[in-house]
């Protein structure tokens, strides 16, 4: 059902999470009893797209700080002139659409900055330009695949802690060693295997790329990680956003993963600006 206050309306986008908000203009302050309401649809839907926005750079930063403390991108993108707002493209310094430089490792499935003792909360990414076939953004609800395990299953993986590790993932995914001051910086964290949602109280699988073993069994590798990663990446868990010019979807980073899917990069353009929310240590 959808949920009206005033002329903004609440609607689900599928049954599994996500949810848009229609007549909210996001340059303006958001009234309280509003933003209790938007709370409340991001602890029952997880993510929520705004509609039919139109923000400048400085005014997605504004708009971000009303939903909570910006946290700063650490790989701040050669292209941004403002740190805070990361670029997230497939366009060269002319302008022109090129493959080779489409987020290469938004391709696999992750919970952003989840190698941090404290990863980000809420990531908001805003469409400028966006491809007419692909590119969606694929999300997986790790509160529903933690749920749908027997019980017995999920009270033996309540009691790991799984390692995040960026200088693993970087060795993985980008084929190269962490420098000496990310290695410094990011030292891999060990962080619950069923991680609580503030939100709601619910205990979701805090997994991704840069998940890299389970605590005291490092041997093992990725073993129960990949296993746990397809599990909670069936179509009954998922759901993939497909952009309209004008969307700002605000996730969830606490129970979902994410990752993009393919376009072609040669032929469509895709440019989005992102922020992030510092979120708190898991528990
Ligand atoms: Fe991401």
């Amino acid at each position: 059902m959808p949920d009206i206050l005033d002329d903004i309306l609440i609607r689900p986008l599928s049954d599994v999470m996500a949810a848009e908000v229609v007549g909210l203009d996001l340059r303006e302050p958001i009234p309280a009893d509003v933003m209790t309401r938007l709370e409340t649809a991001l602890n029952q839907y997880h993510v929520l797209c705004f509609r039919n926005q139109s923000l400048s750079k400085l005014e997605q930063i504004e708009a971000t700080k009303q939903f909570g403390a910006l946290d700063v991108h650490v790989q701040s993108n050669r292209s941004s002139d403002i740190p805070l707002i990361h670029i997230v493209t497939n366009l060269d310094e002319n302008n022109q659409p090129r493959q080779t430089i489409a987020a290469k490792g938004s391709v696999h499935w992750h919970s952003d900055k989840s190698y941090r003792h404290a990863p980000s909360h809420a990531t908001f990414l805003y469409a400028l330009e966006v491809p007419e076939e692909g590119g969606e953004t694929e999300f997986a609800n790790m509160i529903l695949a933690f749920e749908a395990l027997p019980s017995a299953r999920q009270q033996e993986l309540a009691a790991l802690k799984v390692v995040h590790s960026w200088p693993d993932s970087v060795r993985r995914t980008n084929k190269r060693e962490a420098t000496d001051e990310e290695k410094a910086n990011w030292p891999p964290i060990a962080q619950p295997l069923a991680r609580t949602h503030i939100g709601s109280g619910r205990k979701g699988l805090f997994l991704g790329q840069h998940a890299s073993y389970i605590e005291g069994r490092e041997a093992d590798g990725r073993g129960l990680i990949d296993e746990l990663e397809a599990w909670s990446t069936q179509q009954r868990f998922r759901y993939a956003h497909k952009w309209r010019v004008g969307d700002l979807l605000m996730w969830d980073n606490s129970c979902l993963i994410h990752r993009a899917a393919a376009f072609d990069g040669d032929r469509y353009r895709r440019l989005m600006h992102r922020t992030v929310t510092q979120g708190p240590v898991p528990r």
